[in-house]
């Protein structure tokens, strides 16, 4: 347990005072405590801690410089600044839940692999927090992440269907399978033919929880467990992460369990096309034409571009119960990340309040998203000279979104659709959380999910 959040503070609990940008006469210090401050040439400058000598050599408190409203995420940074032991807030932060949070989410370590677990401390909770709700969100988050980070021989869709099965179990949800050539049978020809060259098999997964009569909420992953490119193989440079290809389905399965968690009144149903996109003989190719669940066809111009065949037929199952809100995430393109980087994850709909919503969202739980628009004209760029469309464009141009347009065809009846083109990815250690698998998108979506079925 990196950060725990316990209801009160021990006896021995230490406080940390946090100090605004040339705030220290305003920090509630006392003098000695204030002169040892200004010794070490601390003003409160974002990210910086200073600990406070206490008797015996021992630390008595510590100080954090939290700029000029930096965000309360950036407090994060204490969960390894701090020595082990019991800490409370001097006084009460800003954003008392967030800051809660961001402690929490900066004592994240992946530690499945011996890796040890960094700190061990006890946070005690801010006056006004609802602890339930930050452990439920660290919790999902936490899920996320360690399905990220996991890599692919230890999950591949046989481990990725067991880790959705757990977490079912966890919150009574009930979970079918659709695998290999049943895929055929049951009308999911673009997830067959993506998966079928990998020695595990293909298949969707299908977690359903709550009344049948609530509103229905259906959240759709991509589960590309890895993602070689196919037979369009990629440089070793652009393979190497690709174990990160699930981080889709990671991050709609840390969202369903905050949703199941937190006891939303939603009919929750969450489908994972779970595949690798590998290469043997029996690989799909580039300029096969693969025949969709709708029934449009689809050639293929280049294998890599996975993703989005996979999602189409998972998306149009969805699509037929015309559910109040479908979200898709996806780590579907490299362009999402050249055009945005790594932090802010694009999101697509055609939905004005839900895009309001989850905008405002973003900005209140500090959950960077950017909004990008669903340009009918590029649509054109699809086009195929054989087949209904291509599954690539060829001139290079705006490719997040021509990859959320070719998704947008198997979306029909569903007005609440967006869609989330995710990068899954800490390229670089944060306040709130270490370098690798990151969860995006998901604790806007569960404000937003919970303002509308809490
Ligand atoms: N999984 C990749 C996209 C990706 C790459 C996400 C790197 C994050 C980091 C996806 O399947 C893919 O390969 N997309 C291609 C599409 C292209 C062939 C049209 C891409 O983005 O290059
Ligand atoms: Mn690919
Ligand atoms: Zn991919």
């Amino acid at each position: 347990m990196p950060v725990e959040i316990v209801a009160r503070k021990s006896k021995t609990s230490r406080p940390v005072y946090l100090v605004a940008d040339d705030g220290l006469p305003d920090a509630g210090l006392a003098k000695p405590e204030l002169a040892w401050a200004l010794a070490n040439g601390f003003s409160g400058e974002a990210g910086r801690a200073l600990m406070l000598p206490g008797s015996g050599g021992a630390v008595a408190g510590a100080l954090f410089g939290i700029g000029r409203g930096e965000g309360a995420l950036a407090l994060g940074a204490l969960a390894k600044a701090l020595p082990d032991g019991d800490w409370h807030f001097a006084s009460t932060p800003d954003r008392p839940d967030l800051a809660a949070l961001a402690l929490k989410l900066g004592g994240y370590r992946f530690t499945r692999y011996g890796k040890g677990p960094g700190s061990n401390l006890r946070l005690a909770l801010p006056m006004g927090v609802d602890a339930g709700r930050v452990g439920r969100i660290a919790d999902g988050v936490f899920l996320a992440r360690d399905l990220v980070n996991t890599p692919t021989n230890d999950m591949g869709p046989d481990a990725l269907e067991k880790a959705v099965r757990e977490l079912a179990k966890a919150h009574k949800a009930d979970v079918s399978v659709i695998k290999g050539d049943d895929l055929l049978k049951k009308n999911f020809p673009m997830i067959h033919a993506v998966g079928r060259a990998s020695a595990e098999a293909p298949r969707l997964i299908d977690l359903t929880w709550g009344p049948k009569k609530a509103p229905k909420v259906t959240l759709v992953g991509k589960g590309v467990c890895f993602d070689t490119g196919g037979l369009d193989i990629k440089p070793a440079s652009g393979m190497l992460l690709m174990k990160k290809d699930m981080g889709g389905a990671a991050n709609v399965l840390g969202l369903a369990s905050m949703i199941m968690a937190a006891g939303l009144k939603v009919r929750l149903r969450v489908l994972i096309p779970a595949v690798e996109n590998s290469i043997a003989g029996n690989a799909f190719r580039p300029g096969d034409v693969l025949t969709s669940r709708k029934g449009v066809t689809v050639e293929i111009g280049n294998t890599d571009a996975e993703g989005r065949l996979v999602l189409a037929d998972a998306l149009a199952l969805a699509d037929e119960e015309a559910p109040q809100v479908l979200v898709d995430m996806a780590t579907l393109t490299g362009a999402a990340r050249v055009a945005l980087g790594p932090d802010l994850s694009p999101f697509y709909t055609d939905d004005e309040a839900l895009a309001c919503e989850l905008a405002a969202a973003s900005v209140a739980v500090e959950d960077p998203l950017w909004r990008m628009p669903l340009w009918k004209p590029y649509e054109a760029k699809l086009a195929s000279k054989i087949a209904d469309m291509n599954n690539v464009t060829t001139d290079g141009f705006a490719g997040s979104i021509t990859a959320a347009l070719f998704l947008k065809r198997f979306v029909e009846k569903t007005s609440g659709w967006a869609h989330f083109d995710i990068f899954a990815w800490n390229p670089w250690e944060r306040p709130h959380g270490p370098a690798g698998g990151e969860a995006q998108g998901i604790r806007a979506l569960e404000k937003v999910l919970s303002q509308r079925f809490g």
